[in-house]
């Protein structure tokens, strides 16, 4: 694996990679990417591979703005005002694909919607304006594993099977983003994520349009019940960790308590960011001491809230 950095010769090497059909991990504003150049059957099948991710979870494409992104798909009149608000940012935007587009039918796991996404990440940008095409680009995880953030992470877990890592920080947001299927006459949410569900409903009750769902949230091929997870096991919502645990908190400091703090000033947006760097810390701890539970402190179910819980009680079912 191949370690580049954000400079103009390394972001060309990087585009050299993707030419070639290699996938290479970059950041973006939510979690880091696994890019692949996405016109290639070749590039998007080794994305598949190198994740194990199933054939018929799609992939979200990544383009430098709007009018990239209405060359594959049309939009509806909520998806336009919802890319003007979001974009660029952590919201992906489902909507049908348009007839003889070049974008791998691996990618779109042969649907005939698509999903795409304007990141606004510098690094992201970088590396889409120099590659000049669409990048397809899943989270860097194994397929079901937790999400990486940082680039420590990635070289941890991924560094035998991609063939570069674009360096950067820790990813300024840390949950996926939020994905909307605008390809009906509704808008329907499929994924919890980085922009909060109030903001969305906010927006478009502002813009008078109605017929959001949120309710229930239809699932995304890829939204399976078991998500995001460590290899330990998970508790949550515990309240009144014990001097032997290992504990995941939010809000002030127990004392004499082993772990980790998400927010301890109860900050949900500083909670969101650090939500799977610090569960992949707790994850090698917990192997250290022969498999210890993590136990994890209940979360306000508001705002950001409600998208660190959505990947709080997918990380907590049992595989
Ligand atoms: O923040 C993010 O969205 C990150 C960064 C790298 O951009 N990417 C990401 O990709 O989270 P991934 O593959 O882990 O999640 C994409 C989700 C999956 O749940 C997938 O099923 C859904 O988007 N998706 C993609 N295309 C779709 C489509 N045409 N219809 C419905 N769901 C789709
Ligand atoms: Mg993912």
């Amino acid at each position: 694996m191949k370690i580049l950095t954000d400079s103009n010769r390394d972001i060309a090497e990087a585009e050299k990679i993707l030419s070639a059909g290699g996938v290479v991990a970059f950041p973006t504003e939510t979690v880091y990417g696994l890019g692949a150049i996405s016109t290639s059957d070749k590039a998007v099948s080794k994305i598949f591979r190198v994740k194990n991710r199933p054939k018929f979870n799609p992939l979200i494409i990544h383009v430098e703005n709007t009018e990239m992104a209405l060359k594959f798909c049309s939009f509806s009149e909520k998806a336009f005002l919802l890319a003007e608000k979001f974009w660029p940012g952590p919201l992906t935007i489902i909507a049908k694909k348009k007839t003889n587009i070049k974008i791998s039918t691996l990618a779109t796991a042969g649907l005939d919607t698509i999903a795409v996404r304007v990141p606004r990440d510098r690094i992201a940008q970088k590396l889409i304006r120099c590659v000049r095409a669409p990048i397809a680009a899943p989270s860097a995880n194994i397929s079901g594993k937790l999400s990486c953030t940082t680039a420590d992470d990635i070289k941890e877990k991924l560094s035998e099977r991609i063939d570069g890592i674009i360096l950067g920080a820790q990813c300024e947001l840390g949950l996926e983003s939020t994905v909307i299927d605008c390809s009906s006459n509704a808008c329907n949410l499929m994924r919890l994520g980085s922009i909060p569900l109030e903001e969305i409903q906010d927006f478009l009750k502002e813009k008078e349009i109605g017929g959001f769902n949120s309710e229930g949230i239809i699932k995304s091929p890829g939204q399976l019940l078991s998500h995001y997870s460590p290899d330990s096991r998970i508790l949550l919502n515990q309240k009144f960790p014990k001097s032997d645990d290992l504990y995941l908190g939010f809000g002030p400091r127990k004392d004499g308590i082993r772990g980790l703090n998400l927010s301890e000033t109860g900050n949900l947006r500083e909670a969101a960011k650090n939500l799977f760097s610090h569960l992949h810390q707790l994850d090698r701890t917990s192997k250290k001491l022969g498999g210890k539970t993590i136990k994890v402190a209940p979360i306000p179910n508001k705002g950001l809230g409600i998208s660190i819980n959505d990947r709080l009680e997918r990380a907590s079912r049992l595989k």
